[in-house]
């Protein structure tokens, strides 16, 4: 047992683990393309439903094409009773413990559960995908003792989303905003929750398995729970005159910044100018720019960072978007999980597709032939 020569790479850093045909990362250069289209066409220009399809697909849909998927997500947004119950009975527990339940839950109502096949795991992603907001939804409803608002078919994806917080139809703006961040959401290739999902689906588990992992990996605050964090250090930080020493005390006690630095970005996220602009306008909109002035204000402050490629990242702005639009905190990493379905979905279906054990070794630095001393003796 000589102590064999081994490279160990801990958190895996810049190791390939697989080919895929779905989201290119540059990190250096800053670059984000779904399937070969640039994130900043597909913001700008696409919306989430055709994207999703896009991600699902491999290809941008016609129009007939876009038509009959966006018709499947509407009439696909109702939650079992049963599962409402379940909601209902752990109400008081974090929206991303109760997404995760829920949605391990779903897996004994789902007629294809059992069915691996390419198809059935592509339906069965389309339906997650129409149904995790209304599970976010409801238990936001549910936890205030109010009736959950029945998805509205009439609206898309994003305006149904918001409409279900408080009945109301939201308007066009608002709806493009949060389309946009479901948009800027959708994949990232490897990231921890996508990289764990491929790690269930490598052990042929279904695809309500792997999004339950999904939920639970990005529930973490290096991953997903960022975006929560960051509203929460905008309003410890409270005005923009307070931003710089607010931000040097972490750093001197070696906390991290949320809503800066990525494992793969050494420049800046791409994905984080398109909300940049879009917490500018609303926080104008809403007469509550003060927001907007206190993340202008971090990013200054995080400016000398960036030469060590600290950067801000999709979840520094994300977050005030959502205050601004009335969405308590606690929603905010349930949103980015709405986002993120069709990606992990097409992430399990690479897996699927090319199947292998995802399972890397420890390498051990032990004791080795250890006497075994009866307890009487110990
Ligand atoms: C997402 O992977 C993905 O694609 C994820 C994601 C996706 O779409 O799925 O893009 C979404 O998760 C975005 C990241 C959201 N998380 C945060 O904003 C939390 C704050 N960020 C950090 O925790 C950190 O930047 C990570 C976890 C995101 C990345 O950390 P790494 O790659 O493991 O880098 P590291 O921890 O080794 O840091 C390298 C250096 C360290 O300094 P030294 O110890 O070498 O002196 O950079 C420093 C770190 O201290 N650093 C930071 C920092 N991030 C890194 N210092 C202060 N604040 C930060 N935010």
């Amino acid at each position: 047992m000589g102590d064999e020569k081994v490279n160990i790479h801990r958190g895996l850093v810049g190791i390939h683990f697989d080919r895929t045909q779905t989201t290119y990362i540059n990190g250096k250069q800053g670059i984000l393309e779904y399937r070969g289209y640039s994130i900043h066409d597909l913001a700008e220009k696409s919306t989430f439903e055709e994207t999703a399809y896009l991600l699902l697909h491999g290809n941008l849909p016609n129009k007939a094409q876009l038509d009959e998927f966006d018709k499947i997500l509407r009439s696909s947004r109702k939650i079992p009773s049963k599962v409402l119950k379940i909601i209902e009975t752990i109400k008081s527990a974090h929206p991303m413990d109760v997404l995760r339940t829920a949605v391990s839950a779903l897996s004994a109502f789902d007629k294809e559960t059992d069915d691996k096949s390419y198809e059935a795991t592509l339906r069965k992603g389309i339906r997650l995908t129409a149904q995790v907001p209304t599970i976010v939804m409801s238990h936001n409803a549910i936890r205030q003792n109010k009736k959950p608002v029945t998805p509205n078919p009439e609206l898309s994806h994003a305006a149904n989303f918001l409409y279900m917080l408080d009945g109301s139809i939201p308007p066009e703006n608002t709806t493009k905003l949060m389309d946009k961040d479901f948009i800027l959401h959708a994949d990232h290739g490897s990231n921890a929750s996508a990289f764990a999902a491929r790690v269930c689906a490598g052990t042929q588990a279904d695809l309500h398995s792997a999004i339950t992992t999904g939920i639970s990996v990005l529930s973490g605050p290096s991953h997903g729970g960022a975006a929560e964090n960051v509203m929460k250090m905008v309003k410890e930080v409270r005005s923009p005159e307070k931003a710089k020493d607010y931000v040097t005390n972490l750093l001197r006690n070696k906390e991290r910044v949320m809503g800066f630095g990525h494992r793969v970005y050494k420049a800046e996220d791409p994905r984080a100018g398109h909300l940049k602009e879009g917490v500018e306008a609303l926080g104008k909109e809403k007469g509550d720019p003060g927001w907007y002035e206190i993340l202008v204000a971090v990013m200054d402050a995080m400016k000398p960072y960036q030469r060590r490629g600290i950067h801000v990242n999709v979840d520094f702005f994300a977050g005030v978007i959502y205050h601004l639009l009335g969405i308590p905190t606690d929603l905010f990493v349930p949103i980015f999980a709405i986002g993120r379905i069709p990606g992990w979905t097409i992430q399990v279906l690479e897996q699927y597709e090319h199947n292998i054990l995802l399972r890397p070794l420890l390498h051990y630095t032990g004791e080795h032939e250890k006497q075994y001393i009866s307890i009487e003796k110990r």
